[in-house]
């Protein structure tokens, strides 16, 4: 499959695409809270994309190949489920930790990003991951620009994530996205400096690491979807969309309650 690169046409639709994305997860957040059930986060988000937005979920009936359909509007993975937990039944407690996943489809583009909530007080353990994490998918950003190339992006997460003592999951990874939800290239969250694919001007994809307190290894339920951690340890994952600019990177997926690039990454950067 080959790379897209995207016209100013395209540009355009992706940002509002992902904004509405953005959006979603804002209108979400005052909802998340103890005694509510993933299935009810997962129905406000629908009524919210259809109702308001005039979105179109991209996770309902979505179906790659060796897949079943999957079952509902958004993902929502709770403590050691390290992605595509399928809402339902399951009533989020204090201290839990989990993220919601947002793909919109909007005139036939496609918006994808995720944030991590933190349930009334968090252990200490599951407040470092949730911001390693978060610090994770900003360095890999911060290293998106013309000429450098995929590995930068693999490495800086990898370092970082190891360095914590946690470990970086290699079955899920970012990926290009357009007016089709999963295109090439894959983006993996490690890696080395200088390897993979040039980035060029034009591309857009996803940064989405997903980071284990424990081990790696990963088991996938019954349910086919549902992936989680094999040691039952926390998993922590936050995403973005960027656009490569001329000189550097937009992040595409930004809404007035996007959270503030963390202050750590600015003295990475800087340094
Ligand atoms: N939004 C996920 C991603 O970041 C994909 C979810 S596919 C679904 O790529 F079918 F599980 F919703
Ligand atoms: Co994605
Ligand atoms: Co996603």
């Amino acid at each position: 499959m080959a790379i897209t690169l995207k016209t100013a046409h395209d540009i355009e639709k992706m940002r509002v695409a992902c904004r509405l994305a953005s959006e979603v997860l804002d209108f979400i957040t005052p909802h998340v809270k103890a005694g509510v059930s993933t299935g009810e986060l997962d129905r406000l988000c629908l009524e919210y994309m259809e109702q308001e937005q005039h979105t179109v979920s991209a996770c309902l009936n979505y179906q790659p190949p060796g897949y079943p359909p999957y079952p509902a509007a958004t993902c929502i993975s709770v403590n050691d489920v390290i992605c595509h937990g399928i809402p339902g039944d399951k009533v989020i407690k204090n201290g839990d930790i989990l993220n919601i996943d947002i793909t919109v489809i909007k005139d036939g583009y496609f918006g994808d990003t995720s944030r991590m909530f933190i349930v009334g007080e968090g252990s200490i353990l599951a407040k470092r991951l949730v911001n390693v994490t978060y610090e994770c998918m900003w360095l890999g950003i911060e290293q998106v620009r013309p000429g450098a190339h995929l590995g930068d992006i693999g490495h800086v997460i990898q370092r970082h994530a190891e360095a914590q003592g946690f470990s970086v999951v290699r079955e899920y990874c970012g990926h290009g996205i357009g007016q089709v939800f999963h295109e090439d290239p894959q983006v993996v969250h490690y890696g080395r400096p200088g390897t993979g694919l040039e980035i060029q001007p034009g591309m857009i994809f996803t940064i989405e690491p997903m980071i284990n307190a424990g081990k790696r290894d990963i088991r996938t339920m019954p349910d086919q979807w549902t992936v989680k951690t094999r040691d039952r340890s926390l998993s922590a994952q936050w995403e973005h969309t960027i656009l490569v600019t001329g000189t550097g990177h937009e992040v595409l997926t930004v809404s007035a309650g996007t959270p503030a690039r963390p202050s750590s990454v600015l003295e990475a950067v800087a340094s």
